[in-house]
């Protein structure tokens, strides 16, 4: 059983033990991710201090190029994953191609899709960011990764879950069998776990989506949050609560209940179906709210249900408490 206090590689090796067919491999590679997510983590702390040092991008007062947060973030986690021999291909949000992994090295059965630094345009101004990792496997023999290896739809996930570098550092992850919260406590360099087996609440009072899109939404998405807003005898008043950093609404909402939307936004013709991305963001949590039970919807489909047709391909987004998904699909099936 998971006792709370336990630090993440108790749990994950309490994991191997529930499968005995389990190689150690699987543990070896989520270590590595939670080593990086470590690093990323002290550096984002550090981040304000590149506003005296010189801010990320530019050149600091040592004359020095500033990585910017998100490529460092990535970087950090290719290096730790590569090294594990446990990955035969990465995608980054970042980065248009699959990431091959390097001849030198060994490769395994896994492919870890990930959004490096999420909510990065927040850095700046103390906003809580957050690492979002997803870990398909291989089908089939072989190493060797093609496209359609890659392109596996969220039902297939192994493990997903996401660090959130906020007030503490969390790390909130799920491999099937429930979704479980870490808090990071620096001094002792461990994750432990402080949340066992998180449930969402059924329905939640607070909605999340950027309202200023508004007269650039589809009609029905404009009734379904003028429907949330009508006062109605019995229902709560709602709470609009958005922070514009996708990790820290989702997480808020994990657990005071409630719905994050991000809809297909008619301003944008480049983004005609949002801006979420189907496979390093959104299939991710929708995996970590199912576990929690939540659930996740492009307002017709489960989006753990969505085949991609393309590693980067960008989805309608409504996440949260099942009563509230609910009303989204009332709104939006037609
Ligand atoms: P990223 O920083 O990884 O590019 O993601 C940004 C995303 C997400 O975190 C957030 O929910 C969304 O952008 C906010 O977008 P708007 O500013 O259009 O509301
Ligand atoms: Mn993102
Ligand atoms: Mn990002």
């Amino acid at each position: 059983m998971p006792q709370r206090g336990m630090t993440v590689t108790e749990h994950i090796i309490l994991g191997m033990r529930a499968h005995p067919e389990a190689t150690g491999a699987f543990a070896q590679l989520l270590s590595a991710l939670v080593t990086a997510a470590k690093i990323i983590s002290s550096e984002v702390n550090r981040a304000g201090l590149t506003d005296i040092l010189g801010s990320a991008g530019v050149i600091n007062v040592q004359g020095e190029e500033v990585q910017k947060m998100d490529e460092f973030a990535e970087k950090t986690i290719i290096r730790h994953l590569v090294r594990t021999g446990q990955v035969c291909a990465m995608v980054s949000e970042e980065t248009a191609d699959i990431i091959p992994i390097p001849d030198r090295y060994p490769k395994g059965k896994y492919i870890l899709v990930f959004d490096p630094l999420d909510g990065s345009s927040n850095i700046d101004v103390n906003v809580s960011i957050g690492t979002i990792f997803s870990i398909l496997k291989k089908e089939g023999p072989g190493n060797d990764v093609t496209i359609q290896d890659v392109l596996q739809p969220g039902r297939k996930q192994v493990a997903a879950g996401y660090f959130i570098y906020g007030s503490s550092t969390m790390m909130v992850y799920t491999t099937g069998e429930g979704a479980h919260g870490f808090t990071y406590m620096p001094e002792a360099g461990e994750f432990f776990l402080s949340h066992p087996d998180i449930r969402t609440p059924e329905e939640g009072k607070i909605y999340s989506v950027n309202e200023g899109y508004y007269n650039y939404w589809e009609d029905n998405m404009k009734e379904l949050v003028d429907y949330i807003k009508t006062p109605e005898p019995g229902r709560r008043t709602p709470s609009d609560r958005y922070i514009g950093s996708l990790v820290a609404d989702f997480h808020r909402n994990l657990f005071k209940g409630g719905l994050f939307m991000y809809p297909s936004n008619l301003r944008d013709p480049k983004m005609p179906t949002g801006k979420l991305r189907l496979m390093c963001e959104c299939n991710p949590l929708a995996f970590v709210v199912e576990q929690a039970g939540g659930r996740a919807t492009d307002g017709k489909r489960n989006i753990l249900d969505i085949e991609p047709q393309e590693i980067h391909q960008r989805v309608p987004f409504f996440i949260g408490s099942p009563r509230n998904v609910e009303i989204v699909e009332e709104f939006l099936k037609d």
